[in-house]
């Protein structure tokens, strides 16, 4: 049956045409020698893989008219060897590059510590503070504790935390009538106050150290003031260097920047300090505020701030405050009735918050991070 087909299909197809046209093979040929055909039986070759496309790039290479075989170096200048040697005729000189960008200009930088000092500064101006003179950083211990009615036996002056000097070792400079009220009130009180009760001695209050706190410029500011009659209401600030004799860490330096604010007048209380402590910080953009009982040895109320920080979502403490004690105030002779509102913070710590900086070794001292200062900007907008 099969055969009988096949043979059938043969005559069939001698039927129809006398000769067979082989045009595959003739564009096949056409190909091979480089002719052209059309795209579509080019589409039609390569559907029946009988063609692949293959891509070939030539470059042609020759010498150009500058060519040479040793590198010629432009001139820049032209210098007095060119000059005295005569070839300045033949030099071929640079182009010159208008568009090129000129060296940086060599600046001063601003440290960011100098920066929020001076936006500090600002505001306690703004709220009519003036500064105290800060130029002594060796101070007595009179000064630095005697006269804040800090006992002689408190921790803070032992050298673990603070640094007395050797040479000179003490200081002859003292106040005498008043070094003597101050021994009386340690020694057995007054002004309604009992007092330490202990043996104060002298050479204890002649040490002298670097000084640990400014509260100890703000003293000797408010005993002058008290020697000036009338007295007059005033509010001081200052912002400079105290040392402590601490470990040194991420957050900690054996000196750093004070910032130190008072206010005396008659019939101050507690919520004046706070209300200052709300305008001061929230000038600095500190505006959610919390206060924590403390205790200082020359204030009393005493408290601790803390302040919301957004970025860090927590509390975070900024600083220390209070109302000076009778104490401390009436053996200068400030008047019955005067009060002092009084704060403290550093000036790394909102520095610190400010710049996102989290090791104070990059801030301030010998390791300072001259790439923080140069990248600062010359203005910030906020503080
Ligand atoms: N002298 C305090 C300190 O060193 C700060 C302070 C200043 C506290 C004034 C109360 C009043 O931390």
């Amino acid at each position: 049956m099969l055969k009988l087909w096949v043979v059938f299909w043969q005559l069939d197809f001698n039927l129809m045409v006398d000769n067979v046209k082989d045009e595959l093979q003739e564009q096949l040929k056409k190909l091979e020698k480089g002719e052209v055909v059309p795209d579509k039986v080019i589409d039609d070759l390569k559907r029946r893989k009988l063609i692949t496309k293959e891509k070939s790039i030539w470059y042609s290479l020759k010498k150009g008219p500058e060519f040479v075989v040793k590198r010629k170096t432009l001139a820049t200048d032209v210098t007095t060897e060119h000059l005295r040697s005569g070839d300045w005729k033949d030099l071929e000189f640079k182009d010159y590059n208008y568009g090129a960008q000129g060296q940086p200009i060599a600046k001063g930088y601003v440290q960011p510590l100098m920066e929020v000092r001076e936006a500090i500064e600002n505001i306690f101006i703004m709220m009519g503070f003036t500064e105290m003179p800060t130029n002594n950083f060796v101070e007595s211990s009179f000064w630095n504790f005697d006269a804040l009615f800090q006992p002689q036996q408190h921790p803070s002056r032992d050298s673990h935390d603070t640094f007395f000097l050797k040479a000179p070792a003490a200081t002859s400079h003292l106040p005498e009538d008043y070094l003597e009220k101050v021994k009386q009130v340690h020694q057995f009180g007054g002004y309604g106050s009992k007092g330490y009760g202990y043996d104060w001695k002298r050479d204890e209050a002649e040490k002298n150290l670097l000084r640990t706190h400014t509260t100890a410029v703000s003293t000797r500011m408010l005993y002058k003031l008290a020697q000036e009659k009338p007295f007059a209401p005033k509010r001081y600030y200052s912002i400079d260097r105290v040392f402590r004799n601490e470990a040194v860490d991420r957050t900690h330096l054996a000196e750093f920047h004070q910032i130190e604010g008072l206010i005396c007048d008659y019939g101050l209380t507690l919520g004046d300090l706070i209300g200052v402590l709300e305008d001061f910080f929230s000038s600095l953009g500190m505006s959610k505020l919390r206060f924590k009982p403390a205790y200082n040895p020359y204030t009393e109320p005493s408290m601790e701030i803390f302040s919301y920080h957004d970025g860090l979502k927590k509390w975070v403490e900024v600083g220390n405050s209070g109302m000076f004690r009778p104490e401390m105030l009436l053996p200068m002779g400030l008047p019955e009735g005067v009060n002092v509102i009084a704060w403290g913070l550093s000036l790394e710590r909102p520095t610190m918050i400010l710049y996102g900086i989290d090791n104070i070794r990059d801030l301030f001292g010998p390791k300072v991070d001259f790439n923080l200062i140069k990248s600062n900007p010359l203005c910030r907008l906020g503080i």
